[in-house]
């Protein structure tokens, strides 16, 4: 059934897909989306196919995600028909990380944080990234004071050679909402149980009222430490 856009989620749909066309063609190459299947990405997924966008998808199985995530990429493999490419953290590394420090080093300390999203996050996405002339991501410049500088496209100075494409860096969390209601999307069982963030089963915690959409991430960090590596802040 085609959905009308309102005046409002037109032009931010124009907007996301100018960038999302214009990085592919800057990048000259494939091109994929990190998908974390956060309602960002999931929108994102909705406007390649809905405007014939050449983006594949990858997501990172760090292994303590939550259960809810996935199950809903499983409700979007089987409603857009998507493959997956799925990466997964070097065992050993996993297996040395646990046996010597326990399932939770995470909580010890910064540096032991660090440590865990490296093993877990940051090595997969090296992989991940090969053969890839750009990646896409759902960051937004509302998301943290981390990510209030963001641009729409940028050189990835962490990945030399690679594109990095925030088609939704300008857009709102009311901005989001209006167009998962309007397209009537899959949206993240626990988004709807206050978790605008969605990481790592441990890491992440649901936010009360008035607190900020990152606050539920590694809560007992300060903010300007809330990044996992994934991505320079
Ligand atoms: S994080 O760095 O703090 O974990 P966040 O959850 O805000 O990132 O997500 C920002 C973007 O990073 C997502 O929109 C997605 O593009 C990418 N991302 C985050 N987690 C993953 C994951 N597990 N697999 C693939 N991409 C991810
Ligand atoms: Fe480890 Fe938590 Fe980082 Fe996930 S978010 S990789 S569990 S520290």
């Amino acid at each position: 059934m085609q959905v009308a856009a309102t005046a409002e989620t037109t032009r931010c749909i124009k907007s996301a897909v100018d960038i999302l066309t214009r990085g592919i063609d800057r990048a000259g190459g494939p091109v994929n989306l990190a998908c974390s299947f956060s309602l960002e990405d999931t929108v994102i997924i909705d406007l390649a196919q809905s405007h014939g966008l050449p983006v594949g998808i990858f997501a990172i199985d760090t292994g303590r995600l939550p259960e809810e995530t996935y199950q809903m990429a499983e409700l979007v493999r089987e409603r857009y028909g998507v493959e997956i490419d799925w990466y997964f953290p070097q065992a050993t590394a996993v297996q040395r990380l646990e046996r010597e420090n326990g399932l939770f080093s995470f909580r010890n300390n910064l540096e032991s944080r660090k440590q865990c999203c490296a093993i877990r996050k940051v090595e997969p996405l090296q992989r991940a990234l090969r053969g890839l002339a750009g990646w896409v991501t759902g960051m937004r410049r509302e998301q943290s004071v981390t990510r209030s500088e963001l641009v729409s496209i940028e050189p990835d100075r962490e990945h030399p050679g690679l594109l990095k494409i925030h088609p939704l860096y300008g857009w709102s969390e009311e901005e989001l909402w209006a167009y998962a209601n309007e397209f009537r999307i899959p949206v993240h069982p626990l988004h709807r149980k206050n978790y605008p963030s969605i990481g790592c089963a441990p890491c992440t915690r649901a936010v009360e009222p008035g607190e900020d959409i990152r606050a539920g991430r590694w809560w007992w960090e300060n903010s300007e430490h809330k990044e996992c590596g994934l991505h320079r802040s």
